[in-house]
């Protein structure tokens, strides 16, 4: 079993069965998008979809749309809502794969090492154009302005990623900025457009708050991870972030407290065996364990955040979501 698989699985026994089954049908929906295409162009896509992932996004859209007590007009809604956010997700992931030069994703060759460059900027371009293919035939602006508010935040973030590249003296403020643009809008955008679909747009600013914390505590725990987990768990290399140059936060704190680390010539670093040795060494300073540790206080802020208009029952499966991003193993 992957540890995708695996991670997905206690997603599924924290939110329960029937949000499970509701899971299917997006993946069902997802698949009939893209083979819906000229099988010679979506080859590509159609692999990194099956490879699968968490769905975490998806997931997302149909907790914060209360699927279960949804008309069915409704559900449709929020299962095209979730696809649609899961195609961005999968553009940005083929995308960022060519931006990190990344060999692994999902445990297997991702589509840039696979297909080369071309093929795979191609891919992206084409899973973000069915995604706004599949959110527009909701007729609902709001959830394509959140969609697209949160695709431009992404590839902002992406390129502020690659404006500080190499450098080591990247401060935790400008991190902080990048991770909010590059993966806490688009957990903001799954949580607006459940609201939105699920025709509760009153809560799409009070459930995007919650989604923004949670999300930029989720990628607090993929940078530690990136550090410490082994590729059999999360179907990446360990230390990619080194070897393409992002200073994350555990190498920032991580730093402050090992100086041959703030000496660290980021260059130097070209195999995935050097990277490796420098990840221990961050591990050693015991900045890892004090990054997750902030991911899980940004997680507690994000259960606080909401008004008392939010059930006891959602706010339980909501907040079990949440210590999903960062309990995580993959
Ligand atoms: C990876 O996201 C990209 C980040 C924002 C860190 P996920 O860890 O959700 O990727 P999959 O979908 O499960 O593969
Ligand atoms: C998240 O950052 C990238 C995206 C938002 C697509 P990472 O570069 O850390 O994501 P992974 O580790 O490659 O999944
Ligand atoms: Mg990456
Ligand atoms: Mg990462």
């Amino acid at each position: 079993m992957s540890g995708d698989t695996r991670a997905f699985q206690a997603l599924a026994a924290t939110v329960g069965e029937s949000i499970t089954a509701r899971l299917a049908d997006v993946e069902q929906r997802l698949t009939e998008i893209v083979e819906a295409r000229d099988p010679g162009a979506t080859a590509p896509a159609l692999v990194t979809l099956r490879a699968g992932g968490k769905r975490l996004r998806p997931l997302l859209v149909l907790t914060c749309g209360a699927i279960d007590d949804a008309t069915p007009e409704a559900a449709a809604a929020l299962i095209s809502a979730g696809a649609a956010v899961e195609l961005v997700h999968m553009a940005t992931l083929v995308h960022d794969d060519v931006l990190d030069d990344a060999d692994l994703r999902r445990g297997k060759p991702t589509v840039y090492a696979e297909n080369g460059r071309d093929a795979a900027t191609q891919t992206g371009d084409m899973l973000f154009a069915l995604a706004f293919m599949e959110l527009t035939a909701s007729g609902d602006s709001a959830q394509v302005r959140a969609l697209s508010d949160a695709s431009s935040g992404l590839a902002q973030g992406e390129l502020l990623q690659r404006e500080d590249a190499w450098d080591a003296t990247v401060t935790r403020e400008r991190y902080l900025r990048r991770c909010l643009l590059k993966t806490a809008r688009l957990f903001e955008a799954a949580a607006q457009l459940g609201a939105h679909a699920g025709g509760r747009p009153e809560l799409a600013e009070q459930f995007g708050s919650f989604g923004s914390k949670v999300g930029l505590a989720f990628q607090l725990a993929d940078d530690v991870l990136d550090v410490v987990a082994p590729t059999e768990v999360t179907g990446k290399t360990r230390g990619a972030d080194l070897l393409d140059g992002t200073v994350n936060l555990p190498l920032i704190v991580a730093a402050e407290r090992d100086p041959a680390l703030a000496d660290l010539d980021l260059r130097a670093i070209n195999t995935p065996e050097q990277a490796a040795n420098v990840c221990d060494r961050i591990a050693t300073t015991g900045a890892p364990d004090d990054v997750l540790a902030e991911a899980r206080q940004l997680v507690e802020e994000a259960k606080q955040m909401f008004g008392p208009e939010i059930s006891r029952a959602e706010r339980q499966v909501l907040s079990s979501i949440a210590d999903q991003a960062v309990g995580r193993n993959a």
